[in-house]
């Protein structure tokens, strides 16, 4: 059987589901391992639109094998591997649908804290920047305009929310979720990798304005990183070429994607309008031009 051109939704007998997120199906394979399957879905104002993305789901996840590769040298993390051919018959089974989209990972307890980088002043940074002058709990200079570069990255925690946005918190919150020992490491990790990615990617023409990691105990008690890094998803990621601090900046992803939908009579609560195929294929082009310029490689 050929693989599907895109892949919505994965249903994998043989592996229990344990979670479907906006974009990503995860399995537990065993009791240590973990399947994460990252699907061609994609959101826009916090809806799953209907129309899929063609190699998106293999970008997210070649992107991230980039990323883990070469930022292991600033953490442990949960990969095992990308290939399918190296993953438990359990999994190979399904090799059509999962080639190049999965990860096969160790399952990690995770802390219940969002690891956010921020280099650049947008979102909810700049909103809470606005109303307080101060993005959890780091006071900024005033007179600083939207998109604007920081004076240096801060470290901006928030929850997990299971409905809704997750909520910034300060450093002294997580501390009261996680212990201090582990939020100066995990701020530390995090700030460490954010600055190592950040130059390598302005480099090639791309500003990661902010980023989120999380991370987890291995059975081992050890810290690691887990879940997708430095993805669009994960991410916001600018052009650098006509980079312009003052206003929003256009998504390196998705701007096709949010232009047409503003043009629409949409409320933006589901359900969501599909995307006419022109914008559905200028998108794949946008994730594959990514991942070309931040690993230098053809998918
Ligand atoms: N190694 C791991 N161990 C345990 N959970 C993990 C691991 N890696 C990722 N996860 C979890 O997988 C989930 C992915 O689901 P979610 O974030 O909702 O998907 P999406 O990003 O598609 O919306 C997250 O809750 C994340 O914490
Ligand atoms: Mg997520």
């Amino acid at each position: 059987m050929a693989a599907p051109a895109t892949v919505a939704e994965t249903s994998l007998s043989g592996l229990t589901l344990v979670r479907r997120g906006k974009v990503r199906d995860v399995y537990a394979v065993d009791n240590a391992r973990l399947l994460v399957v990252a699907t061609d879905r994609i959101s826009a104002f916090d809806c799953i639109l209907p129309t899929q993305i063609e190699r998106k789901g293999e970008v997210l996840t070649q992107l991230s094998r980039f990323w883990f590769e070469r930022l292991s040298g600033v953490t442990p993390n949960h990969l095992v591997t990308t290939e399918v051919e190296r993953m438990p018959e359990t999994v190979r089974r399904h090799a059509e649908v999962l080639r190049g989209r999965s990860m096969l990972v160790r399952a990690a307890e995770v802390f219940p804290v969002e690891c956010v980088v921020r280099g650049y002043l947008a979102g909810s940074g700049w909103k809470d920047y606005l109303r307080a002058g101060e993005v959890c709990g780091h006071r900024l200079p005033p007179g600083l305009r939207e998109s604007e570069k920081l004076p240096g990255p801060i470290f901006t925690p928030a929850t997990k929310a299971e409905e809704g946005h997750d909520e910034n918190i300060s450093e002294a919150r997580m501390s009261e979720i996680v212990g201090p020992e582990v939020t100066a490491r995990l701020r530390d990790t995090s700030l460490r990798l954010y600055a190592e990615a950040e130059a390598h990617a302005l480099s090639r023409g791309i500003i990661i304005a902010d980023t989120k990691f999380e991370f987890g105990r291995d059975s081992e008690g050890d810290i690691i990183l887990i879940d997708e890094i430095l993805t669009p998803d994960s991410s916001r990621f600018w052009p650098l070429a006509g980079y312009d601090a003052g206003g929003p900046q256009p998504s390196f992803d998705k701007q096709f994607v949010r232009d047409y939908l503003e043009t629409l009579d949409w409320d933006k609560r589901p359900p969501a309008p599909p995307l006419p195929d022109g914008v559905a294929a200028s998108t794949t082009a946008r994730y594959l031009e990514a991942y070309r310029l931040l690993t230098g490689g053809e998918l």
